[in-house]
């Protein structure tokens, strides 16, 4: 169900493929293809943890029921694995300070400590996660009908500042501002404040993945490319076109990596080459 609503939002373009050969053109820089691992089906969620360059996801195991495996690939290393001890995690996040995975599942959440190798219980038994989000707190939303809460010190809340909003992905940038996407579209709004602005609708298409580079800056990547956010004017600049991308995330030097419907890639600037 949590892929067929994932799939919704999607148009699949049969069109050409980037092929490893190929270099693109980003703000004027020209970056190299590196292929991490193939053989994925729709690889989601992304997220690196910075102090091991670990990169971690979601991918799906056949697409007919809702069975998700974590995989991790080591950016430094290429070594990919499964992870060990959780079941159909669906989201992930990570406590930067504490190097901590927190892995969203149909059953609650798990907590993953890269230097005990295993995935164990943390919170909230029975809880579908759909989104799950750290910086300071944990903030998630639950599957289906995607109400936003925090979880602090073993208590549940309704997050105050978006109290009556449904919240599919949600991000805090290197300001306190905080973007969330809906059904509606995509949204921005100061923390403490609950005056939402609307950046851009997205109806149909939405966005799959919203993140944030390491300085703290938003990115987001629909079916189409990777957009940013220009907070100056409430609006979007796409950044990059691409065909059918599942996931956007921040290596620790900053390099994009992303996911399409069956690999993850990761773009690595070529030193003084314009185009
Ligand atoms: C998305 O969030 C905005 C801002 O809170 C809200 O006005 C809109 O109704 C929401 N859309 C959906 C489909 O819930």
């Amino acid at each position: 169900m949590k892929l067929f609503m994932l799939l919704l939002t999607a148009i699949v373009i049969q069109g050409e493929e980037i092929n490893d050969e190929e270099v693109i053109c980003i703000r004027n820089v020209q970056h190299d293809i590196e292929v991490l691992k193939t053989d994925l089906d729709r690889p989601y969620s992304l997220v690196v943890d910075y102090s091991t360059n670990v990169l971690y996801f979601t991918y799906s195991l056949n697409n007919i029921d809702d069975v998700f495996k974590t995989g991790y690939i080591n950016l430094n290393t290429k070594e990919f694995g499964d992870l060990e001890g959780v079941e159909n995690g669906f989201t992930q996040t990570i406590d930067q300070n504490k190097h901590e995975i927190y892995i969203g599942t149909n059953n609650g959440i798990y907590k993953y400590e890269h230097a005990k190798k295993t995935a164990e219980f943390y919170a909230l038994t029975g809880i579908d996660i759909w989104h799950i989000y750290f910086k300071d707190i944990i903030y998630y939303s639950i599957f289906p009908n995607q109400f936003f809460y925090t979880y602090i010190n073993g208590e549940v809340m309704k997050f105050k500042d978006l109290q009556d909003t449904k919240v599919d992905q949600f991000v805090i940038d290197n300001e306190d501002f905080m973007f969330f996407t809906n059904a509606t579209g995509l949204y921005g709004q100061r923390k403490g404040s609950d005056a939402s602005k609307l950046y851009n609708e997205y109806n149909t298409d939405g966005i799959r993945a919203l993140t944030t580079d390491i300085n703290g800056n938003v990115f987001f990547c629909r079916f189409d490319g990777i957009y940013t956010v220009d907070k100056a004017v409430s609006s979007v600049n796409k950044v990059l076109d691409l065909n059918d991308v599942y996931g956007l995330a921040f290596d620790n030097v900053n390099n994009i990596i992303y996911s399409d419907e069956s690999k993850i890639v990761r773009l690595i600037p070529k030193k003084d080459k314009a185009c």
